[in-house]
């Protein structure tokens, strides 16, 4: 396995960094996760876009270019010979020393790493997760802003765990109004009387690009899509709900919080959306 670290390409035993490192240090530092299909990197574009928009917003100077990021995703997949596999590129503020200020990194540090991903199980797919509601709050005033695909996963984490707590798949985020969010690392749509709901992100949701595609295919088959805040009263009562992010891809969900979910599988928009997904990315 080939790592591409800060310029050079390293073996996974050799890929180390400083434990001064500010992502390491304070999490300080951006990431993307991106799928690899049949040796295409998807939507590289909106991947890149959306890292060096992050960047922008915690003010991190990206040392390579846009350009330049592309030929080095681009390269590390060639050398670690995959065709379907899924990208973790990772920004950190870099060395510096143990104060907080960013300042004193001179250098931000790039790493990308390629592996084979499978977050959840084929039966997962195939019947559906179940998940729990968290109160774990999102995109409260002066929190660190979600759309900001930053290190700080801890408040991910914190929701994850209490996914595994109660022995289920994945959590649904809530913001500070109770309003739903998203998953710990994916966006949520529910299904009510044919109509495709989720959240607008300023409810507190990472802008997905799995997200984004799923809207465009709703379109596209003709679904009504409505992006509007809704609660998880609207969850329970829905007849289908399902994750997306790039390594969910699209999931269902078959019970939230002891309610079963319609008919407790995949539903048929569901099942649906997810097949012309599969055609979209192959
Ligand atoms: N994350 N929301 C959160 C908090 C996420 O971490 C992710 C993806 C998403 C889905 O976004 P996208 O469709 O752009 O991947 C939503 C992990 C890292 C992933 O799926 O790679």
């Amino acid at each position: 396995q080939v790592i591409y670290l800060n310029g050079e390409y390293v073996s996974k035993e050799n890929a180390k960094i400083s434990v001064f490192d500010h992502g390491f240090l304070y999490g300080d530092g951006i990431f993307e996760g991106i799928r690899i299909y049949n040796g295409n990197i998807f939507k590289c574009k909106e991947h890149l876009d959306r890292l060096y928009d992050s960047a922008k917003s915690i003010m991190l100077d990206i040392p390579l270019s846009y350009t330049e990021m592309e030929q080095a995703l681009i390269e590390t997949i060639r050398r670690n010979e995959f065709r379907d596999g899924y990208i973790r590129l990772v920004v950190s503020r870099g060395p510096g020393n143990l104060g907080l200020d960013p300042t004193r990194c001179p250098k931000a540090w790039v790493i990308i790493i390629v592996e084979q991903l499978a977050i959840y199980s084929e039966e997962a797919y195939r019947d559906g997760l179940v998940s729990v509601s968290v109160v774990q709050r999102r995109n409260i005033p002066d929190a660190l802003n979600p759309k900001i695909k930053s290190l700080n996963y801890l408040n991910n984490i914190l929701v994850k765990i209490q996914a595994n707590l109660a022995g289920v798949g994945e959590a649904i985020m809530l913001n500070a109004q109770g309003y739903v969010a998203e998953g710990s690392s994916d966006n949520i749509f529910i299904i009510k009387k044919g109509v495709v709901y989720t959240p607008p992100c300023y409810i507190g949701a990472l802008e997905g690009i799995t997200r984004a595609a799923i809207m465009e295919l709703c379109d596209k088959l003709g679904y009504k899509l409505k992006e509007e805040p809704f609660t998880l009263h609207d969850v329970y009562v829905a007849d289908e709900v399902f994750f997306t992010g790039t390594a969910a891809e699209v999931i269902a969900v078959r019970e939230v919080d002891g309610r079963q979910i319609g008919a407790g599988k995949a539903g048929t928009i569901t099942t649906h959306l997810l097949e012309e997904f599969r055609k979209i990315v192959d």
